[in-house]
C-alpha cells in the first residue's frame, strides 16, 4: 500500500501549471461515445478515475489511445451496452455514460452505482430525467435495464435540485435526440459550459449553458472534432491553500481565475494577498491567516463543495473561528476526523463545522477518506511539524496527478512511499 510522506513544516515558492479538470474530462470522455467518429482531447489529465473511463470506453468497444496528455477515441466500433460491476463501483461518476449510451443502443444496462464516501449518492433525478427524453428504466437487484424503443424526443426538464451529473446526462441523451429539450434549473458549473463546448465543437446545438435554464435542439448526428479539457479548479484551489497554509508564495497558471470566484474571496478573508492575471493566479500567505466566519458549500457559482476539506486544513491553523455548512452532500466531514489527530479542534454537528483555529499542527499518521478529504491532508501535512503519514491515497491519485510531485516542486519535503 502506497503512502505519501511529509516532513514539515515547508513554505511553498514557485510558480505551478495546473492540469486539466477530471470533472470536465470524465463527461467529455463518455460524450466520445456519441454518433461514433473520433474525438481528439488534449490537456486530459493522467489520473486512476480517466483509466476508468478509457477502459469504460474500451469494454464497450471503442478504440482509444493515449499519448501523455492526448486521449484519441473512435466510437464507430461501439459494439457493447453494458457496464461492468466492478468498473460502475471503481467510479462512481460513470453514470454518467448512461446518457450516451442510451443515445447509441435500444437497450442500455449497468449496474446502480449506489452510495460512497461522500454517503448516499442518489441518481433519482438522472432517471427521471431520462425517462422523459424517452428512455424506458427497469431497476432491479441493483440493475438499471435501460430501452429506447421509439428513439429519444426533447422535453421539458424541470430538475428538482441542480445536479452537475444530471444536466450532463441529460445533454448527452439530449444533443441528438429528435427535437428540442429544455433544461430548467440546470447546473452552471464551469465543467458544463466545458462540456457544451465539446460537443457544440461536435455539431451539437446547445444555447445557455452556464445558465440556470439550457437549450438544446436535437441534431441528427455529430461529427468527430479535438478538443482541449478546460483547467482543473478544485486543484488549482488545492495548490493556493497549500500556499496559503504554510505562508508561502505560489503562482499557480493556466488557471481561469473567473471560475474561482467564490474561492479567492475566502483566502483573501484568511488575510493571503493575492494578485490575478488572465491565466494565473499568485497567492502570499500571511504570517498569521485569520478565520472566516461563513464557508457554506453551494451550486456554482457559490463555494464548491470540492474546495471545503482543502481551505478547511488552512483554517485550522488561523487565529480564530471559522465556520462551514455543508449543504450539498451528506457526508463529507470524514477528514475532520483525521485533521483532529494532526491537533486542529474542529467540532462537527450535522452539516455545521466550527473550527478552532489552534497555533500549529504536528505530523500524525492519517488516512486519505476519500478525494478532496486526502488532499486537504496533504495541505495539512505541508504546514504541519513533523512527519506526516497519509495512508490510502488511492483516493488522491482519482483527481490529482501525482500531488507529490507538484507540491515537491514547490520546495515541499513530499514524497510517495511504497
Ligand atoms: C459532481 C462532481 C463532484 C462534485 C459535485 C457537486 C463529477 C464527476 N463530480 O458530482 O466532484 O462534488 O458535482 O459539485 O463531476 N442528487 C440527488 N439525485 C440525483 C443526483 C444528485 O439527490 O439524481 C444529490 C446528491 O446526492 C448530492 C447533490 O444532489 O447531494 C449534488 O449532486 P450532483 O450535483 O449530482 O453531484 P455529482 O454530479 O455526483
Amino acid at each position: 500500500m502506497e503512502r505519501i510522506v511529509i516532513d514539515g513544516p515547508r513554505r511553498l515558492f514557485g510558480e505551478i501549471d495546473v492540469h486539466g479538470a477530471k470533472n470536465s474530462a470524465l463527461p467529455i470522455l463518455a460524450g466520445s461515445l456519441l454518433s461514433g467518429g473520433e474525438t481528439v482531447l488534449h490537456n486530459c489529465p493522467q489520473l486512476t478515475d480517466v483509466d476508468a473511463a478509457i477502459e469504460i470506453l474500451k469494454v464497450l468497444g471503442c478504440t482509444v489511445h493515449r499519448e501523455g496528455k492526448t486521449v484519441t477515441v473512435s466510437s464507430d466500433t461501439m459494439t457493447q451496452n453494458e457496464i461492468p460491476e466492478e468498473l460502475m463501483h471503481e467510479m462512481r461518476s460513470s453514470i454518467v455514460f448512461l446518457g450516451a449510451m442510451v443515445s447509441r443502443r435500444e437497450r442500455v444496462r449497468l449496474s446502480f452505482p449506489g452510495g460512497c464516501e461522500l454517503g448516499p449518492r442518489p441518481i433519482d433525478l438522472h432517471i427521471s430525467a431520462l425517462q422523459q427524453l424517452g428512455v424506458s428504466v427497469d431497476e432491479s437487484h441493483g440493475i438499471l435495464d435501460c430501452k429506447v424503443e421509439h428513439g429519444l424526443h426533447g422535453a421539458k426538464i424541470m430538475l428538482a435540485f441542480p445536479s452537475v451529473g444530471a444536466t450532463e446526462n441529460i445533454m448527452l441523451a439530449a444533443v441528438t435526440a429528435e427535437g428540442v429539450t429544455e433544461i430548467h434549473n440546470a447546473a452552471q458549473e464551469p465543467e458544463i459550459v466545458d462540456l457544451a463546448g465539446y460537443l457544440t465543437k461536435r455539431g451539437a446545438k446547445i444555447r445557455d449553458a452556464g445558465k440556470s435554464t439550457v437549450y438544446i435542439e436535437g441534431v441528427k448526428s455529430l461529427h468527430g472534432a479535438e478538443y482541449t479539457v478546460m483547467p482543473d479548479r478544485i486543484v488549482t484551489a488545492t495548490y493556493l491553500a497549500g500556499a496559503a497554509a504554510t505562508g508561502g508564495e505560489v503562482t499557480v497558471r493556466r488557471v481561469v481565475p473567473s471560475d474561482l470566484e467564490s474561492v479567492l474571496p475566502i483566502f483573501d478573508q484568511a488575510g493571503c494577498k493575492m494578485r490575478i492575471w488572465q491565466d494565473a493566479i499568485r497567492l502570499e500567505g500571511p504570517g498569521m491567516l485569520h478565520a472566516v466566519r461563513n464557508i457554506r458549500t453551494l451550486p456554482y457559482p457559490g463555494f464548491p463543495t470540492d474546495a471545503q476539506a482543502p481551505v478547511m486544513a488552512v483554517l485550522t491553523v488561523a487565529s480564530g473561528t471559522s465556520v462551514f455548512v455543508e449543504t450539498i452532500f451528506e457526508n463529507r466531514y470524514k477528514h475532520a476526523g483525521e485533521l483532529c489527530r494532526m491537533g486542529a479542534d474542529i467540532k462537527i454537528e450535522g452539516k455545521v463545522a466550527v473550527v478552532r483555529g489552534v497555533k500549529k499542527l504536528y505530523g500524525a499518521n492519517v488516512r486519505a477518506t476519500d478525494l478532496r478529504g486526502g488532499a486537504a491532508l496533504v495541505v495539512a501535512g505541508l504546514a504541519a511539524e513533523g512527519k506526516t503519514r497519509i495512508s490510502d491515497i488511492v483516493h488522491i491519485d482519482r483527481g490529482y496527478e501525482s500531488i507529490e510531485q507538484a507540491f515537491s516542486a514547490l520546495g515541499a519535503q513530499i514524497r510517495r512511499e511504497r
